[in-house]
């Protein structure tokens, strides 16, 4: 293998997830403006999009996104990133094999319109066994050594225990450590242990970045409760969690703040700095406007990278917002903020936000009780795989069949409902 980059010096810490590109978090995700969302997160500086096979339209519409005239001209391929995933085809089907690896990295390609893939993730590794992950990685640095359409690879997943031992196991058999591992909602209001158990473990398995994502654990850490898509309550979290988050969030209100406030200032800005041995020295997005950057325009840190999951520009906006503050905050913040043409007191302003934002993420949890660093199952209880049972029954079907099949339940742009102006979704005051 040639030596390369390691990701962790090139990729930015701020990623714009794109699960919300889909039917589990939105009724209609071809109603969103995708395009616009891409476009302002590209002019804003985000330089990285993480998306999945497994996220219904997602691929598609991110594809699309990029495709634009406007977009190609002013953003060469080479100044951003795009994460994808193999290996989950459906809800309860998962398919680790190398023909299906190899069959899905081509249709990312092509629904991503692009020649390469910055990253390829085996997705939520907990539902299949250790052994199929191993041969779907070894796939994947096939791909990636001999075929050259994939950069870097990793898992990604949620119990901390067996994306550990998973890492590890990677590292001791195949003598190469993962790129990047992705723990999602572990690391939140609710839940910290990928602070307090998972990064060290990782880190000594060799893992270059570990991506905090669904810092409002998929959208549980909100005022107005769990997402609700086409796909009705998917969310995981059982009801007596979601009474303690109820009561957090009316802890909030007390206090005259907005739990989801809170939970994305919280999580970003502790993760910069709890995560920040897994870490990024990528484009941080810091707010000088058409300018490449580096991390040592901030300080020269790696800073704990974050995935965020956005649907509309003025939630895309206020993140960014957010997300800027806490750069100001950090140890040469003022120069950066003097740099992006901020107030002269962002820095000190930043210091005193996340000071207010501690004493109240300590009072959340408090209300949580039993429920801090809880995790909930996944696989949950009597899961089944049902591609070995499809696959059997479907031997003469060709892959092309198959995926026609995957893709079937998802609307189709000629069904979706005229887009609503930006003005008439609900403005959020995310400080
Ligand atoms: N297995 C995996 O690899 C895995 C798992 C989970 C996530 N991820 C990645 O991480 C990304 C982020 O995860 P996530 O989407 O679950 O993130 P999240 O932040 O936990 O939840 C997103 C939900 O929160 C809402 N939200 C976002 N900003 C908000 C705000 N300012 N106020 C109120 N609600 C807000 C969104 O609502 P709207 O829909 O209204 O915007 C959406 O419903 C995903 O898009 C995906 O790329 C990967």
């Amino acid at each position: 293998m040639a030596q390369k980059t390691p990701l962790s010096a090139v990729l930015p810490p701020l990623i714009f997830g794109t699960a919300t590109f889909n039917h589990q978090y939105n009724k209609d995700p071809y109603a969103l403006d995708t395009n616009g969302l891409v476009q302002t997160a590209l002019e804003h500086g985000i330089r990285a999009f993480d998306t999945s096979p497994y996220y219904g339209p997602s691929e598609s519409l991110l594809g699309a996104a990029l495709a634009t005239p406007y977009v190609r001209a002013s953003f060469p391929r080479e100044e951003y990133f795009i994460l994808t995933k193999v290996g989950r085809v459906a809800s309860e089907e998962f398919d680790y094999s190398p023909e299906w690896v190899r069959a899905s990295i081509a249709r990312s390609l092509q629904r991503l319109q692009t020649p390469y893939l910055d990253a390829v993730y085996c997705h939520d590794v907990e539902f299949v066994s250790e052994d199929e992950v191993l041969t779907a990685i070894r796939e994947l640095r096939r791909i990636r050594d001999q075929d050259g359409t994939i950069r870097y690879v990793g898992i990604s997943g949620y119990p901390l225990d067996v994306l550990c031992r998973l890492a590890e196991r990677v590292k001791q058999e195949t003598g190469e450590p993962l790129d990047v591992v992705q723990s999602y909602a572990n690391f939140t209001l609710q839940n910290t242990t990928l602070a307090t158990k998972g990064a060290q473990r990782l880190q000594s398995a060799g893992v270059d970045v570990v991506p905090n994502a669904s810092m409002l654990g998929m959208g549980l850490l909100r005022h107005d409760g769990v997402p609700l898509g086409s796909l009705g309550d998917w969310h995981p979290a059982n009801d007596e969690l979601r009474a303690a988050v109820r009561k957090a969030s009316d802890f909030c209100d007390q206090h005259d703040e907005r739990l989801e406030v809170i939970a994305m200032r919280f999580a970003m800005e502790s993760w910069v700095a709890a995560g920040a041995a897994v870490g990024s020295r990528g484009d941080p997005a810091s707010g000088v406007p058409w300018k490449r950057e580096s991390i040592d325009d901030v300080g020269g840190k790696k800073l704990g990278v974050s995935v965020m999951g956005v649907s509309t520009a003025a939630e895309l906006q206020k993140t960014l917002m957010v997300w800027r503050s806490i750069l100001d905050g950090l140890e040469n913040g003022q120069q950066t903020a003097d740099t992006a043409g901020r107030w002269k007191r962002a820095h000190e302003w930043s210091l005193n936000r996340k000071r207010a934002v501690q004493i109240l993420a300590e009072g959340v949890q408090e209300c949580l009780g039993e429920w801090f660093d809880y995790a909930w199952d996944s696989p949950g209880k009597g899961f089944v795989n049902q591609r070995g049972a499809k696959k059997a029954s479907e031997k003469d079907k060709t892959l092309k069949g198959k995926e026609a099949e995957a893709e079937a339940p998802w609307l189709t742009p000629a069904a979706s409902p005229e887009l609503k102006p930006e003005s008439a979704k609900t403005e959020l005051p995310l400080r």
